[in-house]
């Protein structure tokens, strides 16, 4: 066995230990090689009293479950930045929970954003101490829920979480057919920034995934921060459509991430959230890069009257002989569709 075989069998070994198979089903396409996801970005819930109080909660909510009856999807996926954490003392698994079996039983996956864990940050105008539960011990939380596929991800990666693939398998056999690659991008309880070590980590889990799979299998990735890229984009009169009403606002790193999807054919798309007011995507040489819509009455939003919350569903249709088609669309409060585009 050589050396690279070795490590890789070790790296295989190490998986199966960090993710020890989970009792839950495998998701898999639908009989007609279809699978549909719905992104919830920004629910903000938990704000304060002064701010937007427990009745925003409740409106967000019935939104929630109006989206997924419309919809039907086959996984929610909720993009970070589910509590204000400055806002909520030490019941935030309680908001967790509460988004958990609001989807139930759809299965749901989460990422972090950069408020879900936030400490204190000394201004007299939010709650003193901030958020008590830390970034782990909320991804910990939500993958102990039946319906829950998120995963903390690698001891190594801390305080860096969530970062983790989900499989979602063929229809008729067992292979893998799409993978969902979940990220941290930081912020609230560590420096918001993606860590060198997570791109190094997902390199070789890319690698890895091509050597099980036999062949590079789509992806998809979620990640809360957006990337710089989708701005120069837009500003260099790229190929984008959608709603711009605020800025843009990357990490002041990226740990050389974008570069790395970029490089890998399979990453086909990159959802985000962050920028409440933006709901647009463009597509890129390799990759498309996508705004998720802000799918919360909490939270700040860019102008009261006019913003209308919404959902962006994802569907993704895999061809006999393994191609991919990707369209995406929102779902809006008032219940119609917009921005149905192919990807
Ligand atoms: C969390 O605690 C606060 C303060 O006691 C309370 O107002 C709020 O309803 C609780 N939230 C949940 C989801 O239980």
């Amino acid at each position: 066995m050589s050396y690279r075989q070795l490590s890789i069998t070790l790296s295989l070994l190490t998986l199966l230990l960090t993710f020890p198979p989970s009792s839950l089903a495998q998701l898999r396409l639908s009989p007609d090689n279809t699978f549909k996801l719905l992104q919830f970005a920004d629910l903000h819930e938990g704000e304060g009293p002064d701010s937007w109080g427990s009745a925003t909660d409740t409106r967000t909510e019935s939104f929630l479950v109006r989206a997924i009856t419309s919809e039907k999807p086959d996984l929610v996926v909720f993009s970070g930045d589910q509590i204000t954490g400055l806002n909520v003392f030490s019941n935030a698994t309680k908001y967790y929970q509460r988004l958990s079996d609001l989807v139930d039983p759809t299965p749901h996956t989460m990422i972090l954003g950069n408020h879900d864990a936030e400490p204190y940050d000394g201004n007299g105008d939010q709650s003193d101490p901030g958020a008590l539960t830390t970034r782990a011990d909320l991804i910990a939380f939500d993958s102990s829920q039946s319906n829950s596929y998120s995963k903390l991800g690698p001891e190594s990666l801390l305080p860096a979480v969530s970062t983790y693939v989900v499989d979602v398998l063929a229809a008729h056999d067992d292979s893998v057919a799409l993978q969902l690659v979940h990220l941290d991008s930081g912020g609230g309880g560590m420096h918001e920034e993606v860590q060198a070590n997570q791109v190094e980590w997902l390199k070789d889990e890319l690698n890895l995934r091509r050597m099980t799979n036999g062949r590079p299998v789509p992806a998809i990735v979620f990640i809360h921060i957006p990337f710089a890229e989708i701005e120069t984009t837009k500003e260099d009169g790229g190929n984008c459509w959608g709603v711009e009403l605020d800025g843009v606002t990357p990490t002041d790193s990226d740990g050389g991430l974008f570069d790395l999807l970029a490089s890998f054919e399979e990453v086909l798309a990159v959802f985000s959230g962050h920028d409440h007011c933006n709901s647009f995507c463009c597509a890129l040489p390799t990759l498309d890069l996508c705004f998720g819509r802000h799918s919360s009455f909490g939270g700040y939003s860019c102008d009261a009257q006019a913003k209308e919350i919404g959902a962006r569903g994802i569907e993704a249709k895999v061809d006999e002989d393994g191609g991919i088609q990707l369209k995406t669309w929102l779902r809006m409060f008032n219940g119609r569709v917009a921005e149905e585009h192919a990807l």
